[in-house]
């Protein structure tokens, strides 16, 4: 990690990995989901194997590799500028790494092409929230559904027999991810007048609305007080029960990692110091140096 990214490190929750007591930001939620999630868990659904990305003189990832099966919740953690949004950044086809090879469902990812790997089933969250602000949540979750539509502009502006149909079909898509999201009384609201934990919500209806068979989240619950982290666990692991939908997250609360993953993959100055059960990450004294490092940086020592 270079010396600007651990100047930014206090953010980082570097008190949380040998944090007994599971935080009260995830009291938790209802039933087991993650337990039956883990049993249905099925074929690897991504590979990424020896990607190793660099930007000029920062080597942001190192020789990752890492499976996701599918219906797996699998986090990725580590330390500011551990690499965690590159890696992301990668399998949605927004970066190129310049060695390595990711596998999405068997088939490789060539050239970095976001609209194709959404086309593949693959459907994201950003870490900084990507909506548009002057528009209504109703319109923000529809417009994740842009890529799948297929009447042309002409057809939709003429609101024509074939667009209208098709513009029907996604609305009540919208309007079940709406229902799922519980965010019916903000419907018609523009974003930008949300409270930060709601727009973060509508990120994640504008993602499903891709209908996604693998779902990256980046910091999902980032800036979110204990009731609404609350709110957005039982969201991931609902969306993971119910729809099968394979997650894989970014999050910096120990505490939620603990609670709903499957598997964490831990990244440190772009390598992968720990991959397994969280249990047994949270053990690893590579994973325990990597956060006292942190937290010593954090307090300046
Ligand atoms: N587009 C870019 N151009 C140059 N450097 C970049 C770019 N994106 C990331 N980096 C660098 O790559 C490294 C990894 O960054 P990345 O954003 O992946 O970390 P992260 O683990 O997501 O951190 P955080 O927890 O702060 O979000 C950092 O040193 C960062 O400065
Ligand atoms: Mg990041």
């Amino acid at each position: 990690m270079s010396s600007a990214a651990s100047a930014a490190l206090p953010r980082a929750r570097v008190d949380m990995p040998m944090d007994e007591t599971r935080s009260a930001a995830v009291a938790p939620p209802v039933g087991a989901p993650a337990e039956s999630a883990r049993r249905r868990a099925g074929a690897p659904i991504l590979v990424v194997e020896n990607v190793s990305l660099r930007f000029g003189g920062v080597q942001a990832l190192q020789d990752i590799s890492f499976a996701v099966r599918e219906h797996e919740i699998l986090s990725i953690i580590g330390p500011n500028g551990a690499g965690k949004s590159s890696m992301l950044n990668c399998i949605n086809g927004v970066y190129a790494p310049q060695q390595g090879s990711i596998a999405l469902c068997g088939e490789a990812l060539r050239r970095p092409n976001p609209h194709k790997v959404a086309r593949m089933g693959v459907g994201r969250t950003f870490q900084n929230l990507a909506l548009f602000g002057g528009m209504t949540v109703l319109q923000n979750i529809m417009a994740g559904r842009n890529f799948r539509m297929k009447c042309g502009i002409a057809l939709q502006a003429l609101r024509l027999g074939p667009a209208n149909r098709e513009e029907v079909a996604h609305r009540e898509v919208v309007e079940r991810i709406i229902d799922f999201l519980e965010i019916q009384p903000w419907r018609h609201t523009t974003v930008d007048r949300l409270p930060y934990g709601l727009q973060k919500r509508v990120d994640l209806g504008r993602a499903l609305a891709m209908q996604p068979r693998l779902l990256l989240l980046d910091e999902p619950m980032a800036g979110m007080n204990v009731e609404e982290k609350q709110d957005m666990c039982r969201f991931v692991l609902d969306v993971n029960d119910e729809f099968g939908t394979t997650v894989v997250l970014i999050e910096h609360d120990m505490g939620v990692v603990m609670d709903i993953s499957d598997r964490v993959v831990v990244l440190d100055y772009g390598r992968k110091i720990a991959d397994g059960p969280p249990q047994e990450v949270r053990g690893n004294q590579d994973v325990l140096r990597a956060y006292l490092g942190a937290a010593a940086a954090a307090r300046g020592d």
